[in-house]
């Protein structure tokens, strides 16, 4: 470890050692590893970075300039529009439309998909997205962040995009990702061959590779979960919770675990994916399907915990096979480290109870 005049320790800086890769090098790099690639799909994910680059700039301005509270309006969820919700939105469309890339965009903003160049499509891909998540921490300073899934559109719908375009399953996936304005702001995506996370350099602007590869624990000791739905939940899921909560024997992984919920799914998912838990929105009496929405929360994390060797089930199978009626579906999740899961299923199944 070395130290600065005034003492400090002085940690090593990504931008100071001679390996960093920022994002766009190595989006070029894999492109480079698929033959007949013509660089349409590295231009779309340059464009969604740019676009996640001026909310966080918005995002870090929030509080300062008037960003925070409502629009008035109310959105196709039922729920109050923030006013960066509605930012979020238009950055990512005008990004994508300019980008030319996408046929079509879906976004939990809007209450239809949004056709891009209809008369003349050339775009081959679809984009669907979560603008930001975790509305409701918006103003009081807590991480939020933004969610994306990026289907290609099946041949036969080339240059006659409707709705049926985006309503792909799960495992059609090309891409996947999300990124978290936390602390520090990071953005973690996957293209079905391993999950990789960069973090923004503020001082140049560039997200730089700071989490290659990324695997989650087998297991880990943290659930989330929204304890106040308690009497709303099955029999099961009342188990589970409470086998998790009891002292473990001695020859058993350590119990009881730990609750952490922020109440943005981003936060909770990469701090999961990171150090090991699940999490859990679960069907209840008064939502049948839970909260979550199949098509740009629960696909694209579901993608990216399988490719991190995790796993994400709606308590009925894999999020990932569930066929999707409607652009603003919602289904039952349980997602995180496999173990943790596994364990979910089985308690959801009445194979275990809290007594075992
Ligand atoms: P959004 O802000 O995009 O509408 O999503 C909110 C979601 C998710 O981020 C979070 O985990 C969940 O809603 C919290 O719901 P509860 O308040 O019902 O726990
Ligand atoms: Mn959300
Ligand atoms: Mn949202």
């Amino acid at each position: 470890m070395t130290f600065s005049h005034n003492g400090a320790a002085g940690a090593t800086l990504a931008t100071g050692g001679s390996s960093f890769i920022t994002l766009e090098q190595f989006i070029i790099e894999r492109e480079a590893e698929s033959p007949g690639s013509k660089g349409q799909f590295s231009r779309l994910l340059r464009d969604m970075a740019v676009a996640a680059k001026m909310v966080e700039r918005d995002v870090r301005k929030a509080g300062l300039v008037d960003l925070f509270g409502e629009t008035g309006e109310i959105n196709v969820q039922d729920e109050e529009q923030k006013k960066l919700d509605v930012l979020a939105h238009e950055a990512f469309v005008r990004a994508l439309r300019r980008g030319g890339e996408v046929c079509l965009i879906g976004s939990e903003e809007h209450a239809e998909a949004i056709p891009l160049l209809f008369d003349d499509c050339q775009g081959k891909y679809v984009v669907l997205f979560d603008p930001l998540d975790g509305s409701s921490n918006i103003d009081v300073n807590i991480s939020i962040g933004t969610i994306f899934s990026i289907y290609r559109i099946p041949d036969d719908h080339v240059g006659k995009v409707t709705i049926e375009s985006a309503l792909q399953c799960g495992r059609q996936q090309v891409a996947a990702g999300y990124i978290v304005y936390g602390s520090s702001t990071i953005l973690v995506y996957t293209t079905g061959n391993g999950v990789n996370g960069f973090t923004l350099d503020p001082s140049i602007g560039e997200f730089l590779l700071s989490h290659p590869d990324i695997t989650t624990p087998d297991r880990g000791n943290i659930y989330s979960i929204n304890e106040g739905n308690y009497n709303s939940w099955e029999p099961g899921l009342k188990e589970y919770i409470k086998w998790m909560q009891q002292e473990a024997p001695d020859d058993a992984p350590a119990r009881p675990y730990t609750t952490r919920y922020i109440g943005s799914f981003v936060a909770d998912f990469h701090r999961n994916l990171m150090k090991g838990g699940v999490y859990i929105y679960p069907a209840n009496t008064r939502n049948p399907n839970g909260k979550l929405r199949l098509m740009y929360e629960a696909n694209p994390m579901a993608f990216i915990v399988e490719q991190a060797g995790g796993r994400a089930e709606t308590g009925n199978g894999p999020i990932l096979d569930v066929e999707p009626e409607a652009l603003h579906d919602r289904c039952p999740v349980y997602i995180g480290s496999p173990a943790m899961v596994e364990d979910a299923l089985a308690f959801l199944s009445g194979e275990r109870t809290s007594r075992d």
